[in-house]
């Protein structure tokens, strides 16, 4: 950074750039979740699924977020643990009307936690979204708290808020959350 960029910082007169990475089983709405914070030009009219990852830029609250929205398939879940370093937090999407999958979720949870770039961050903080409340039979935070044992994060800051990415719904609350651990 440089001297000048350093001095309006450290006055608030520039937005602190953070990296988050957005991860979470295909199909649970991390694309739709982030479309939420895109200008109407910029926004994705149809939402298809990710190949690989994108970046997306956006400015909200007071911070400058950069963040990669990787692909939630199998084949390129290996790709998640290339974006653990450098990142300032993470959120991790699940699909509440996915009851069939959320041993999934939890086991692509355990094996992120487990890793030593994660690991060695005891205190980066996790933004879980219970994505698509608004489905019939959808599961409540609390159930998916639970099956994902979330009260076994010991010094981990860790939030579950439920939403809905369609009308946005709950998400704004979760990224305010994420946006006060983050300053
Ligand atoms: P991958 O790219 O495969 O990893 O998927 P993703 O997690 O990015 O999911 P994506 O945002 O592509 O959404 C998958 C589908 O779920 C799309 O058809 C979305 O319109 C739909 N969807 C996303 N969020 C919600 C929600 O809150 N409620 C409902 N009903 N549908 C949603």
């Amino acid at each position: 950074m440089s001297f000048f960029a350093k001095f309006l910082s450290y006055f608030g007169l520039k937005r602190k750039e953070v990296n988050i990475l957005v991860i979470g089983l295909d199909n649970s709405g991390k694309t739709t979740i982030l479309n939420n914070f895109k200008s109407e030009e910029e926004k994705f009219q149809e939402i298809v699924a990710t190949i690989g990852f994108n970046v997306d830029k956006f400015k909200l609250n007071n911070l400058n977020f950069t963040a990669f929205d990787m692909s939630g398939q199998g084949r390129y879940r290996n790709l998640w643990e290339h974006y653990f370093k450098g990142i300032n937090g993470i959120i991790f999407v699940i699909d509440s009307s996915d009851s069939l999958r959320l041993v999934v979720a939890k086991e692509e949870l355990d094996l992120m936690l487990k890793h030593e770039k994660i690991n060695s961050k005891p205190f980066l903080p996790i933004l879980f979204f219970a994505n698509k409340m608004d489905q019939k039979d959808s599961m409540s935070s609390v159930h998916i708290c639970k099956g994902l044992k979330l009260n076994e994060l010991k010094t981990r800051p860790w939030h579950i808020q439920a939403s809905n990415a369609l009308t946005g719904q709950g998400v704004q609350e979760g990224m305010q959350w994420l946006t006060e651990q983050l300053n």
